[in-house]
């Protein structure tokens, strides 16, 4: 790591409400490293011990995973991204998710030294998130998101590397109403913890995905 403070970028909001997207974004054009909750979860369930079934057992109903285990999989990678020379910034996408996560997680932070941290909220409604996840789409081999606007509509393979297009596990009605549910409940606390601090960024998630990109980076650049 450089002299210079990395930026921590906290992605959270509705499911659907584009944090994947825009990690990628980010990532393409500034090089940040990335902690993606789900992701890491999603491979964690291929190593297929009982921690891994039982956390895809979770995940397919839209619950939550218990906090012991998000703690584990975040150091896992943050000590891997601290191993690298010369970081610029992480993106974390969608942690934390309940009080004690984002409690933990500015702990975690002044233990590391860093304090150039930007938690920005995502801003959709439930039923635009709604909406978008009973469309997506993803590759089952490169993981690209397909978004359901303009001509991706039509896709029937990804337009990258040409893999089978499919839909994630928690994408049924019930799983997305369960991960949907979980944010009144949990995650709102997780906004009024960073609004009480005077830190919450909002962006309006409704937008296209250019123009969310477009206000993200204003807010954290
Ligand atoms: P996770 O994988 O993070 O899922 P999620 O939070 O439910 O969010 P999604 O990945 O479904 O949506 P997204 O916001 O990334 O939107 P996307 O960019 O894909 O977590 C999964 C599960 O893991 C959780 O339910 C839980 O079980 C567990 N978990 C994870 N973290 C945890 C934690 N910290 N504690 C406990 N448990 C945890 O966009 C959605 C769709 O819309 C795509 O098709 C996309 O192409 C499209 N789209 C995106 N932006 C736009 C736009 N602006 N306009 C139009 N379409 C758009
Ligand atoms: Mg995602």
């Amino acid at each position: 790591m450089s002299d210079k403070q990395p930026k921590i970028i906290i992605l959270f909001g509705r499911s659907g409400c584009g944090k994947g997207t825009q990690v990628e974004l980010l990532q393409k054009e500034f090089g940040f490293e990335s902690l993606s909750s789900g992701k890491l979860l999603r491979q964690r369930v291929k190593v297929g011990d009982f921690s891994g079934k039982k956390i895809k057992e979770v995940m397919g109903k839209g619950k939550l995973i218990p906090s012991f285990l998000m703690f584990q999989i975040w150091i896992d990678r943050i000590n891997e991204i601290r191993g690298k020379k010369d970081w610029k910034g992480l993106v974390i996408d969608g942690s934390p998710r309940i009080l004690i996560e984002a409690k933990l997680m500015d702990e975690a932070f002044k233990w590391y030294g860093w304090e150039d941290i930007y938690p920005v909220l995502l801003d959709i409604s439930r039923q635009g998130a709604f909406n978008r996840l009973t469309k997506r789409r993803i590759c089952k081999e490169c993981g690209q998101l397909i978004p359901w606007v303009g001509e991706f509509k039509n896709l029937k393979r990804c337009d990258l590397c040409n893999g089978e297009l499919m839909v994630r596990l928690d994408d049924k009605p019930e799983a997305i109403n369960a991960r949907l549910d979980y944010y009144e409940k949990e995650v709102k606390q997780v906004v009024d913890h960073y609004q009480k601090q005077n830190r919450l960024i909002k962006v309006d998630g409704e937008k296209t995905i250019e123009d969310v990109y477009h206000d993200l980076k204003q807010a954290i650049l």
